[in-house]
Parts: C-alpha cells; sequence; structure tokens
C-alpha cells in the first residue's frame, strides 16, 4: 500500500458538533466557541447530519449558515472535519423518490424514518449525493478550516430492493462467469437447489434461500462491496469538485455487517467510535477489549488513526446507561493515543435539546456552563494533549499479530456445526490477544489478505475459512522462525465455504504435525480438563478447564503438551507443539480458559527468546503498556486499568512526558515515557 498517512502535525482534540440544532439560538452559538477553546478543542465534525439544513427543498442550497460556523470556528483556531449528509436523507427525498428507501429481507419497503437506511444502489440516491458533495467542495474544498471529509456516518445495514438483487445478480456474474461455476461452489444439488440462470437468484430472505451458505456469504460480500462502491462515488465527487483533504468514515465496534479491510483501498485514514461500559465488571477487561478494537481499526491501514467518538458522559442507549467515575474519561481518551490514534474526540460537544439523543452525555450539557464535573475532565485531557503533540505521526509496531477475520466468521457463525448456540468466536481471539498483551507485546489485528512479513509471532484462532492462499503464507511464516499458535476448528472450509476434502487443517498438516479428527460440541455448563504432561519441554505445571468446543487429534510429528483429563479422549493431546523449519507451531485443541493462554503463550515466547515492551511477560496486573515509534523517539505508554496502586521503574534513558515523575500509578493514571530511538 503506497498511500502514508502520517497524521495531523498535532493531536486533534473535538467532537461532534450539531449547529444545525441550533440556528435559533444564536447566544449559544456564541457560546460554543468560548467553551470550545476553554476545553483546548481544536476540531470539529460538522454536517454529519446537516442535509435538510443545506437544502431544505430541492435544488435550494442553504450554505450560509455553515459558512459562517466555519468562518469562525477558524478565525478561533478550530478546524473542521467536514462531513458529507447522506447519513440521513431529508423527507422530500423520500417522499418524492421512494426508490431511496430500503427493502427489508422480507421484501418490505420502508417508511421515511430514522436514519443510516438509503438504498445504496439507486442511482437517483447515488445523484443527490454526488450533487451535495460536490457543492461542498466547491464551498469549502479550499477552506484552510478543513483538515479532513468525514464522508457519510456509520455506513450499516442492508437493502434488499430490486434494484441491489439486480446488482447482486451483476457482482455473481462477474465472479462466476457461468452458471455451472456457481452451483458447484455453492453445492447447490443439495436439495435440488441448482439454478438454471443468473436471473433466478434471489438475496437470501427469511421468507426463502438461507440454506446455501455459499448465498449467504456471497451477500455479505456484496453488500460490503455495495457500500464501498457507494463510499467511493461519495469521495470522486469530493475529488472531482477539487477538494483534496484526506478522507475518512467512522467505523465501529465489533460492526459484523461490513468487512472493514475492503474500505482499506478508499480511505486515506481509518476513524472509528468507541463506546465501552466502564465499571461493568473489572475496567481492566473492558479496556482490554477496547484495545483491541483500537488495534483492529489501525491494523486496517497499519497507519495513525483517528478515534472519531466516545462519550463524554454516559450513553442513553444502552439498557443502562452508566456514568464514567472520575479519572475513567481520561484514561479511556488517553488509551487510544495508547493504540495509535492521532485524536480524541466525542460525540456530541452539545447535548441535544429534543428528539432521540436529548439524554446522550456531551461535552456541555443542557446546563450550559463549563462550570461541571464533565468539562472539568474534558478540559484536562485538553491540557493533557497539548502536552503530547510530539505523538502526532508516531506508529505503533508490533512484532505480533492475531488473525480476526470478518469473511471466517461469517462463515462460521453461518454454518450449522457442532455448536450453534455460540462459538465464542470474538472470545476467542480475545483470549490469544490478551495474552499477547499480558505478555507486553504490541499486538497487530490482522485478516488473512494481509502480509505476515513483519512479525515474528503470530495467533490464528478458529480460522474456519481459509482464504486462498492463507495456509501457504502462514507455513511460509513458521518455515523462516515465526512462533505460530493455531487453534480448534481452523481451516476447516475454502472461500466458498466448501468443505477441504483430505484432513484438516488444510494445508498445514504438515506444519502443525497433526491432523484434526474430531470436534465435540460440549452443552453449556460442561467442561473438560487439560493437564500438563509430564516433564514437558515449556514446564507447564497447572491444570486448566476447557468448555464449549474440544477437538481431537491424531498427532504426527507433533508433541503432545497437555493432555485431556475427562471423557473418552482424555489421554489424547489438548496442546501439542511441533518444530517446523525455523519455527515452531503450537496448537490449542479446545476453548480453554484465559489462564491457560496467559500461562502457555509466556512460556511459549519466553522459551523463543522474544522480549516484551517490559521484559519477558512481567506485565503487572491491570496495566495496560503499548508503545509508539517515531523518527527520532520511542514512546512508552503505560495504563493502570487495575484497582491497586503500582510503582514503575523508570528506564534510565526514559524521561516522564505525562504523568507522575516517580512513577507511581494510581487507578485510571497514565504514564508517558519518552526515550531517543
Ligand atoms: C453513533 C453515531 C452518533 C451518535 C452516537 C451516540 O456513534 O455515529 O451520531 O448517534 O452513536 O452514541
Ligand atoms: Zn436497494
Amino acid at each position: 500500500m503506497e498511500k502514508k498517512f502520517t497524521g495531523f502535525g498535532k493531536m486533534i482534540y473535538g467532537g461532534d458538533y450539531n449547529p444545525e440544532q441550533w440556528l435559533d439560538y444564536p447566544e449559544i452559538l456564541a457560546q460554543d466557541v468560548e467553551a470550545m477553546k476553554q476545553a483546548h478543542i481544536n476540531t470539529v465534525s460538522l454536517g454529519i447530519f446537516s442535509w435538510a439544513a443545506l437544502e431544505p427543498e430541492e435544488g435550494k442550497f442553504d450554505f450560509s449558515w455553515m459558512e459562517e460556523r466555519i468562518n469562525t470556528l477558524w478565525e478561533n483556531g478550530i478546524g473542521v472535519f467536514l462531513a458529507t449528509p447522506s447519513g440521513s436523507k431529508p423527507k422530500w427525498m423520500a417522499d418524492k423518490y421512494p426508490e431511496i428507501l430500503r427493502v427489508t429481507e422480507n421484501g418490505e419497503r420502508k417508511f421515511y424514518g430514522e436514519r443510516h437506511n438509503h438504498c445504496y444502489t439507486s442511482p437517483i440516491y447515488r445523484e443527490k449525493v454526488r450533487i451535495m458533495n460536490t457543492k461542498l467542495a466547491e464551498h469549502f474544498g479550499k477552506h484552510p478550516a478543513i483538515r479532513a471529509w468525514h464522508i457519510s456516518n456509520e455506513y450499516g445495514g442492508e437493502c434488499h430492493c430490486p434494484l441491489c438483487q439486480e446488482a447482486f445478480r451483476g457482482w455473481l456474474k462477474k465472479k462466476y462467469r457461468t452458471i455451472d461455476q456457481l452451483n458447484k461452489a455453492w453445492y447447490t444439488a443439495f436439495w435440488s437447489h441448482t439454478y438454471n440462470n443468473f436471473d433466478q437468484i434471489e438475496a437470501p430472505s427469511p421468507r426463502g434461500e438461507n440454506s446455501l451458505h455459499g448465498l449467504n456469504l456471497d451477500w455479505k460480500r456484496f453488500v460490503t462491496d455495495q457500500t464501498v462502491d457507494f463510499a467511493r462515488d461519495e469521495i470522486a465527487a469530493l475529488r472531482a469538485a477539487g477538494a483534496n483533504q484526506p478522507v475518512t468514515t467512522n467505523l465501529m465496534y465489533n460492526y459484523q455487517g461490513l468487512n472493514y479491510h475492503k474500505f482499506a483501498d478508499i480511505l486515506d485514514f481509518v476513524s472509528w467510535d468507541t463506546y465501552p461500559s466502564w465499571h461493568h465488571g473489572p475496567e481492566a477487561l473492558t479496556a482490554m477489549d477496547n484495545a483491541m478494537q483500537h488495534d483492529i481499526m489501525r491494523s486496517i491501514l497499519k497507519q495513525p488513526y483517528v478515534l472519531m467518538e466516545s462519550c463524554p458522559a454516559a450513553t442513553n442507549w444502552k439498557g443502562i446507561s452508566k456514568l464514567n467515575q472520575p479519572g475513567m474519561l481520561r484514561a479511556a481518551s488517553l488509551q487510544a493515543l495508547a493504540h495509535g490514534s492521532e485524536s480524541v474526540m466525542y460525540f456530541q460537544f452539545r447535548q441535544s435539546r429534543g428528539s432521540f439523543e436529548k439524554f446522550h452525555g456531551a461535552v456541555l450539557d443542557h446546563y450550559g456552563k463549563t462550570d461541571t464535573r464533565v468539562f472539568r475532565e474534558v478540559e484536562e485531557i485538553g491540557r493533557d494533549l497539548e502536552k503530547l503533540q510530539c505523538l502526532s505521526g508516531t506508529e505503533v509496531v508490533a512484532q505480533a499479530a492475531v488473525v480476526y477475520d470478518w469473511e471466517s466468521r461469517w462463515a462460521m457463525e453461518n454454518a450449522a456445526g457442532p455448536r450453534n448456540k455460540n462459538l465464542y468466536y470474538k472470545e476467542a481471539v480475545e483470549k490469544s490477544y490478551y495474552a499477547l498483551r499480558k505478555y507486553g507485546l504490541n499486538v497487530d489485528v490482522i485478516d488473512q489478505t494481509q502480509e505476515l512479513d513483519a512479525y515474528n509471532v503470530l495467533a490464528i484462532p478458529m480460522a474456519y475459512l481459509f482464504h486462498d492462499g492463507f495456509a501457504e503464507k502462514v507455513r511460509a511464516f513458521v518455515e523462516r522462525g515465526g512462533i505460530l499458535f493455531l487453534t480448534y476448528w481452523s481451516g476447516i472450509v475454502d472461500e466458498t465455504d466448501l468443505c477441504f476434502l483430505g484432513g484438516t487443517p488444510h494445508g498445514l498438516l504438515d506444519v502443525m504435525g497433526l491432523r484434526s479428527e474430531e470436534i465435540d460440541g460440549l452443552y453449556d455448563g460442561e467442561s473438560n480438563r487439560a493437564l500438563p504432561v509430564p516433564g514437558n519441554e515449556l514446564g507447564l505445571e497447572n491444570f486448566y478447564t476447557c468448555e464449549h468446543l474440544c477437538e481431537i487429534v491424531g498427532l504426527t510429528t507433533a508433541r503432545s503438551l497437555m493432555t485431556y483429563g475427562e471423557n473418552f479422549y482424555r489421554g489424547r493431546a489438548i496442546a501439542a507443539v511441533n518444530d517446523f523449519g525455523a519455527g515452531k507451531a503450537y496448537y490449542v485443541g479446545a476453548d480453554l480458559e484465559q489462564a491457560f493462554y496467559d500461562d502457555f503463550y509466556a512460556r511459549a515466547l519466553r522459551a523463543a527468546g522474544i522480549k516484551g515492551l517490559l521484559g519477558q511477560g512481567t506485565v503487572p496486573d491491570g496495566v495496560e503498556v503499548t508503545s509508539r515509534t517515531g523518527e527520532k523517539k520511542n514512546y512508552l505508554i503505560l495504563q493502570n486499568f487495575g484497582q491497586s496502586t503500582l510503582k514503575v521503574d523508570i528506564p534510565n534513558h526514559m524521561t516522564v512526558i505525562l504523568g507522575k515523575e516517580s512513577g507511581e500509578l494510581s487507578r485510571f493514571d497514565t504514564l508517558i515515557l519518552e526515550g531517543n530511538k
């Protein structure tokens, strides 16, 4: 990937700003800028839901209010991420052109309402968006305030209208060329579902075809491609009208509807929105969960990214809206920086007075003044970011990667198999990720299509679907000396969800030195145990519990490290290792508890001489450690999400640029150290 985003030359601080809700309140608009300055805010996302204010009637445009706002902001040193408003269309448009309204999977056309519900195929909607984006770019594309373009908002969902169905058939024709190829790929001979021609194909529906897994998988791929194509058109309109600032769109936490890696080609930088449920269980766990999402987002382009939204107080859309305890917002905000973000941004700057989000937390609440608990913390974070300008453009360099693959997840969760209640895929990825992070490694979270060259440690949990060429890449990785962890339920099907014949994990039987023979689905509440093999080469000594899925493998050249303690497969390997080329391939056969992963991975990494950021697996409980690397400097970032206060020894060659000089880290404290490279 040749394009390179190196940040904004400063840490971006701000959030969503929706002045179109306040055009009748000039005194409030005047107060906004003063409060932003007080909070050290330097950037706002503007215009995200402004379509009705920009084009109140078809063809009648009004950019004056936006121009006034952008000028005023810029006169006060505040820049703008200018949005295209396609995330929510005006009522007049839906009334005049019903084809832009989405159709559900049951074939029902939606009425006007809510947002994020346009048809992404409709030529009329695309044309309306093109006109709007062109005008925005013509008006503001050269304005010095515009730092970047925020394309639409949280793309998502799908449309089953006749236009989308026809586009899907076209997509399939391009992919399979002949109906015979498609029939083979989808295995349509099963239950006599054979197609005679492409015109017969319908999108999956609960009212119709949903048993062809190949169809279901291709439909999801199509939805992603069509959405990316829509976004590409949006960007093309801006570019054609002369706007050349970088573009992004805001992605979502654990969103399954779109394969976000497909956005890599069209975005200059990635941005995302995070809304963790803090104080619901141990903060250290929530922090780890959020950390993994940060790393997924960073790894899409492996460049600095932007945290586009986070909540400064409590959200209003969860079952229960809990307040952040003092210090939590600051810790969560600095966590973004720890993972490579160029920004901390909030949804939203001023709390809405009415409608759906009137109780969603904001920097300024309905009281409207700055002497509030939340504002004071926002202001403190603003001061912190001013001290951390040096982080802009620096990168997180990871020697370890965990593979998390959207397409494999789609296929696995759709397949009727050993457990249909819950496969615990996300949890399986987290267990590997957490173990590597606790060892003190920066971790990229990549998909199967990305290159493995940069890594010497690779964890591949539950890679059910192997993309073409993936097994070969993994083989080469181990051969050249990499440390591989592969788990159960991997290498089962190919790209069209056809089962591999001749043994699994496909293509890696010799690399792993074993073959998966059977897999046992466990009822909820059932468990098995892993017992260490006496004298095993990793020195494993503890017993561990496993649940949900237990694979039975036959070893060829691999050596058993732990065995099952119960059931008819008692004594069979549950964890094993194989030497292959210059590397080692470790196998995890069941859904084992976190403590197993922590112990197993740490021992394997120590045996290979892998060093973490704090040595070999010595990160204190509850602490997150990451690093960022610049041209001349290195930064080490430590955050305490645990309950007790600790003291970190500051290495001689490093200085404290944020946090206590003594190295003390209380609950929610952050320490940032700087050293020469
Ligand atoms: C999403 C949206 C925002 C807002 C927030 C509320 O992230 O992008 O417009 O609705 O949720 O949490
Ligand atoms: Zn449609």
